[in-house]
Parts: C-alpha cells; sequence; structure tokens
C-alpha cells in the first residue's frame, strides 16, 4: 500500500472503531456486530504491523495494552485534586446551605448541581489539543501517579476528542467497576488460583495500578467524568455545563448515561429530595455509590466561596448509612480482652455485604444483647460502615425458631472459670481474675506489639504457644526466655530462635512513653503515655505519683487517674517493672523537642493524610508540637487530610486554625 494511503486509512479506522467504541460502552448501543469489528480491528493491527511512521498514540489498538512498566512515575497536578467535607447525615445539607448564603452575604435561593458519589478511584485525564496524553491517580491530591497506558485500555474513555477541542482540557472522574463484572472477575480470579478483590472499589483500584497495561486491559473498567482541573482555550457557567460538554466531547458521565441520576436543585429542600430519592435506587445501581455529591452549580459562585483546607467550600458529600444484609446467628461466643472485658461475638453464616464476605459480627456487651434481643438461630440484618467489624442491626423477629431463649454472658469467665463482674453504671461485664489466661495472652500481644515494645518476632501464634507451655506468664518473661526455651517448642528452628531473641533484646532500650503506654494500663493510649512521659520524665516518679500528681497532667482526667492509681497500686504490678530493669530493660526518656519550629502549639489530625497517621504525629512531635486527643479551645491547629469528620465544624465554630498537611509542612 502506498505510504499516502496507508497513512489515510490508518486514520480512518481509528476513527471509525473509535465511533465504534463510543457506541459499545458508552451509549450502549452497538451499531455493528462482534464479527465486523474483529474485522476492522484486525485490518488496524495489520497495518500497524507493516508500516511505518502511523501515529499510534490515539490508536485504539493502544487499548489492549502497551509493555509492562517498571514503576509508575509521580507527575504533579496543574491543580491540586481536592477531597469533600462530608457527612451521614441529610439534615446537614441545610447547614451547609446556610454557611454558603451567610458566606456570600445572600438570602437568595442558591442553585445546586446535585450528583452521585461514585464509590471508587479518582483519576484526571488531561487532554491537549483533543488527544488523550496523560492519565495521572490522585496520589496525596498534589502529586499522582501516571497511569496513561492502563487508562488508555478503557474503551468508554476516547483517546481523541471530537472537533473544537479546547488546547487543554483536565477531565477528573471516578474509575470503577460495575457490581456483575466485580462478581464475574472474582469468580475468573479463583477458578486460575489467583487472588481473589474485597470488593468492587479495591478491584478497580487494584486494576488501574498494575504495571503491566495488559492486566488493566483485561479488567471491565469503567469511568464516569464529574470534574475540571486545569483548561485552557475553554470556560464554562455552570457545573452543569461542565458535563453537557464532556458529554459532548464522548466523555463518559453520568448525566449522559443517566440523565435521572443528576439533578439540578433549587435551594436545600430540592437536595435532601435527590438525596433521599438516590437512597432508594441504590441497590438496583449497577455499580457502588456511598452517598451523594453536592455543588453549587454556579462557578463564579464556586470561585467565591474558594476553599477551606483542602476541601471546596462550595460542595459537600451526604453520605448513605452503611450496607445491610440478612443471615443466621449460628453461635455466640464469648471473648475475653485485655482488660478482662467480655465480648460477645455472633457468628454467622457466610454472608457478603457490600461485596465482603462476613462471618462475625460484635454484639457489644450484654446490654446491646437485650436491647436488641439476639438468640443463637436468630436471622438478623447487619451492616458494615466502611471497613469496621460489622454489627448486628436488628432481629428478623418473624423467623425466630421456636424454643430459642434469650442470650446471657454467663457468669463464669469462659477462659479461666473465676466469677465475673459487671459494675454499677458499666455497661462491660469483666473477669475480675487478673491472673485469667485470655487476659494475660492479650496483655502480652499488647507488650510486643509494634507501637509499644516493638518486638516483631513475636506474634500472636508464638505467645499463646508459649503461655501454653508456661514459659510465658507475665511481661518480665520476655527477658527469661533463653533460646532453648524456643527451641523445646514445636516448628521452632534454631535461626527463628535466634530471631526471636534477638527482638526481644533488641526492645530493651524503650523510650518512656512506649513503655508506659506497653503496660497496658486501661484507658492509657499511647498519647496518653506520651503526656505522662513528657510530665514525669522517669518511670520511678510515674509510678509513686499521686491522683493529684496526675490530674496536673494536661487532658488526664478523673477516671485515668483513678485507673493508673489503681495499677501502680498493685505491688505485683509494680515489682514486674522492677524485675525488668533488672533483667536489663533501661527505660530511656529522649527528651522531646521544645525547640522546634511548632514548639508550644498544640495539633490534632482528622481525616487521611498523604503520610501515615503516626508519622506525621512523630513529625509534628519532632518538630516541638504537642498531639492532643480533641477539639477543644486550648487547641491551636487542626491538620485536615482526606474526608475529615466532624472535627472541622467543631474546629470552625471554636475559632481552631484549620491548616492542610502542606501548610504544616510549611510551618517545619
Ligand atoms: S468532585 C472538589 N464529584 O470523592 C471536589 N468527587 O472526597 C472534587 N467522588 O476524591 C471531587 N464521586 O474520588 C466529586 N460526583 C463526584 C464524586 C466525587 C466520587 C470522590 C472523588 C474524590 C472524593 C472526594
Amino acid at each position: 500500500m502506498a505510504q499516502k494511503s496507508a497513512k489515510n486509512r490508518h486514520e480512518e479506522l481509528k476513527s471509525i472503531i473509535a465511533k465504534h467504541d463510543h457506541a459499545y460502552h458508552v451509549l450502549d448501543k452497538p451499531i455493528i456486530s462482534d464479527f465486523e469489528y474483529d474485522q476492522l480491528f484486525t485490518e488496524l493491527l495489520k497495518l500497524e504491523a507493516t508500516e511505518e511512521g502511523l501515529d499510534l498514540t490515539d490508536s485504539p489498538s493502544q487499548r489492549v495494552g502497551a509493555k509492562p512498566l517498571e514503576v509508575f512515575s509521580k507527575v504533579a497536578h496543574r491543580v491540586p485534586m481536592l477531597s469533600l467535607a462530608n457527612s451521614y447525615s441529610p439534615e446537614d445539607i441545610f447547614d451547609f446551605d446556610e454557611r454558603i448564603k451567610k458566606f456570600l452575604k445572600t438570602d437568595k435561593e442558591i442553585e445546586y448541581f446535585c450528583e452521585l458519589k461514585f464509590d471508587g478511584l479518582s483519576m484526571e485525564l488531561v487532554y491537549e489539543n483533543g488527544n488523550l496524553v496523560r492519565a495521572l491517580t490522585r496520589g496525596d491530591g498534589t502529586v499522582g501517579e501516571d497511569v496513561t497506558q492502563n487508562i488508555k485500555t478503557i474503551k468508554s474513555i476516547p483517546l481523541k476528542l471530537g472537533k473544537g477541542a479546547p488546547e487543554v482540557l483536565e477531565v477528573r472522574g471516578e474509575v470503577l467497576m460495575f457490581k456483575e463484572d466485580f462478581a464475574r472477575l472474582n469468580e475468573n480470579q479463583q477458578e486460575n488460583g489467583q487472588q481473589t478483590f474485597a470488593n468492587p472499589r479495591n478491584a478497580a483500584a487494584g486494576s488501574m495500578r498494575q504495571l503491566d497495561p495488559r492486566i488493566t486491559a483485561s479488567r471491565p473498567l469503567k469511568f464516569f467524568a464529574y470534574a475540571l482541573g486545569h483548561t485552557e482555550g475553554i470556560t464554562f457557567k455552570t457545573q452543569e455545563n461542565i458535563q453537557e460538554t464532556f458529554a459532548e466531547y464522548g466523555i463518559p458521565t453520568a448525566l449522559k448515561s443517566a440523565p435521572d441520576l443528576v439533578q439540578v436543585a433549587k435551594g436545600p429542600q430540592e437536595v435532601v429530595d435527590f438525596y433521599h430519592r438516590i437512597e432508594k435506587v441504590r441497590p438496583k445501581l449497577p455499580f457502588d455509590i456511598d452517598g451523594v455529591v453536592i455543588k453549587v452549580n454556579s462557578l463564579r459562585l464556586q470561585d467565591d466561596l474558594g476553599l477551606v483546607a483542602r476541601s471546596p467550600r462550595w460542595a459537600t458529600a451526604a453520605k448513605f448509612k452503611p450496607e445491610q444484609a440478612t443471615t443466621v446467628v449460628e453461635d455466640i461466643n464469648v471473648q475475653v480482652g485485655r482488660t478482662g472485658a467480655l465480648t460477645p461475638v455472633a457468628i454467622m453464616t457466610p454472608v457478603k455485604v457490600g461485596g465482603v464476605t462476613v462471618t462475625n459480627a460484635t454484639l457489644h456487651n450484654q446490654d446491646e444483647i437485650d436491647r436488641k434481643d439476639v438468640r443463637i438461630g436468630d436471622t438478623v440484618v447487619i451492616q458494615r460502615a466502611g471497613d469496621v467489624i460489622p454489627e448486628v442491626v436488628s432481629v428478623v423477629l418473624e423467623k425466630r425458631p421456636k424454643n430459642s431463649k434469650p442470650f446471657t454472658i454467663p457468669s463464669k469467665c469462659p477462659a479461666c472459670g473465676s466469677e465475673v463482674e459487671k459494675l454499677e453504671g458499666e455497661v462491660v461485664t469483666r473477669c475480675v481474675n487478673p491472673l485469667c489466661i485470655a487476659q494475660v495472652k492479650e496483655s502480652l500481644k499488647h507488650f510486643v506489639a509494634r507501637r509499644a515494645m516493638n518486638i516483631d518476632k513475636v506474634g500472636d501464634r508464638l505467645i499463646e504457644t508459649l503461655v501454653d507451655a508456661q514459659l510465658l506468664t507475665k511481661f518480665s518473661d520476655f527477658y527469661r526466655l533463653t533460646k532453648e526455651d524456643i527451641l523445646s517448642l514445636d516448628r521452632q528452628g534454631d535461626k527463628s530462635a535466634e530471631n526471636i531473641i534477638s527482638s526481644i533484646d533488641k526492645s530493651k532500650t524503650p523510650p518512656l512513653a512506649r513503655f508506659i503506654f506497653a503496660l497496658g494500663i486501661r484507658f492509657v493510649g499511647e498519647q496518653t503515655g506520651k503526656l505522662l512521659a513528657d510530665h514525669f520524665v522517669t518511670i520511678e516518679k510515674f509510678l509513686e505519683a499521686s491522683e493529684e500528681e496526675l490530674l496536673q497532667v494536661p487532658e488526664i482526667g478523673p477516671k485515668v487517674a483513678k485507673s493508673i492509681i489503681e495499677w501502680t497500686s498493685n505491688k505485683r504490678l509494680v515489682k514486674e517493672v522492677h524485675e525488668m530493669i533488672k533483667l536489663g530493660v533501661n527505660i530511656t526518656n529522649p527528651v522531646r523537642s521544645t525547640e522546634g519550629s511548632l514548639s508550644g502549639m498544640s495539633f490534632l489530625i482528622t481525616g487521611t493524610l498523604p503520610v501515615k497517621r503516626d508519622d506525621a504525629k512523630d513529625i509534628i512531635e519532632k518538630n516541638g508540637g504537642k498531639i492532643l486527643g480533641s477539639v477543644s479551645s486550648k487547641l491551636n491547629f487542626l491538620v485536615v487530610g482526606d474526608d475529615p469528620g466532624s472535627k472541622v465544624d467543631k474546629a470552625q465554630s471554636l475559632g481552631v486554625k484549620i491548616i492542610s498537611w502542606d501548610e504544616l509542612q510549611k510551618m517545619l
């Protein structure tokens, strides 16, 4: 074929195939048969294999998946990708509307564009002169990963925009997997002995983060656009207008494929009605959503409203209550925790809730069991909120088996057989035997945890075995263990015994804060451990502290003080500390910086930051800042990440300064 006509035919084929891809994947209205489509595609591939100098960047052949990458490169977003403030209560929409009107100093009804909150992976597509040149994940909002090769495999995303495309159009939206596709993918994965995914969102994220685009190409992913990034050569008047324009360019939007699922609402009541309407249709939707998103429709007003920390003031998300399912309680187990608390757990017939198989649900305590009257054999409604432990919401009484009996937590500890007690005014039933085997095991597990003594080679299983072999009954026993002791256990080799002993040895210089935390005193978490270490400086001073002295420590109230006193007045426990010291544990207290750039300031973190929460706290403290446990007028800064909770509102109402992670970095 002559050069020129090969090129022409190539261009022609690219655009014909793009048209059919759009008809099939976006409009759901194929024009030609699969056979005819395959013929066109084969012709295209043949041409590309034999001719040189063809432009492959926007060729549908790219959708099959290019060569695997070594790593994803990081690219900065020209406009940061923000997150949304959210709430679970539709009533908050009225507050949101109030805030907006107040900020704009207007009484006029505000027009809102209401959308679905897709539960997928957010993405930015960069079109330059109509060509899809780049696709970035959200990353930390400032810098994302370049997943262009992978995005090109999603057939509903146009590689080229039609005529009149602006110089730059950055399109933001969500990559997701339809529920049905997800189920089929998991079936296939299982059959092939490959990893299955917990839910469609994880499957979509896992598929996008493949270095080999051929894997991504094999995954049934979809995309819906909902927002703008940077633009050149085009302007928009409203949020609705943005979606309309995307749709004209062939970019998938909810507005185009499901116009019933978006709405321009006048005032907050119409928004609330939208919320309830969507909540009703939610289970019938082919994909997961976790709420609705409400945006001020006018872009001029959006501009006036601006940002609070990393969220726009002009938008909010109203989330739905968690998803529910029905199953049968086969048994109720009672577990004993570190502080002796007895927790009843329902063991259920496995059931899928929001795409995840669930078998256990916490019943919290006797009061909760009584309130819901959950019995063995009952059919129950359970729910999962995000990633937390599932809960029993209610019992389906019509399905209750005859002769069922109310469940009562036993009056003897299921682990050690001692009496249990339930104090006046407390909901928790406790085993009061401090030597209870279950409590001992749980305390020892807490002691070795990463944020406590960090004995990383000693896991839960080993602790159970050591306790059962009577080699371990108290904290100090860790420092008495020998290699021979470990070797006397089943299935322990020389190397692993050495590793275990050396990992215990390494834990012998704990900072005071972690040591106090490791002791497992009730109500003394990591943060309280730090405050106590700061205040008392040495372990001796801490152990001798009176209740009055404890109450001097910031954030320590009567309940915590009382619990500490109970612990420090127990001779057996205090002896344990001295034993450990004798055995070579050298408790250090690296004087914490009060010099740094954050010295004298207090912080609290809410939402997801670009770094791990614990690391963020360390950074603040290393620079002299203090971490507080709650929002109060004493707090200087609330550091806000993605999906922040209600702390933001509280901080705002108390006039606490709200800053983003980036702003904090600048203060350092
Ligand atoms: S707009 C300025 N619209 O929610 C706000 N986000 O917390 C930019 N999301 O990371 C986002 N559906 O992944 C917007 N219709 C929608 C959305 C949506 C889902 C996600 C998005 C973002 C998160 C915000």
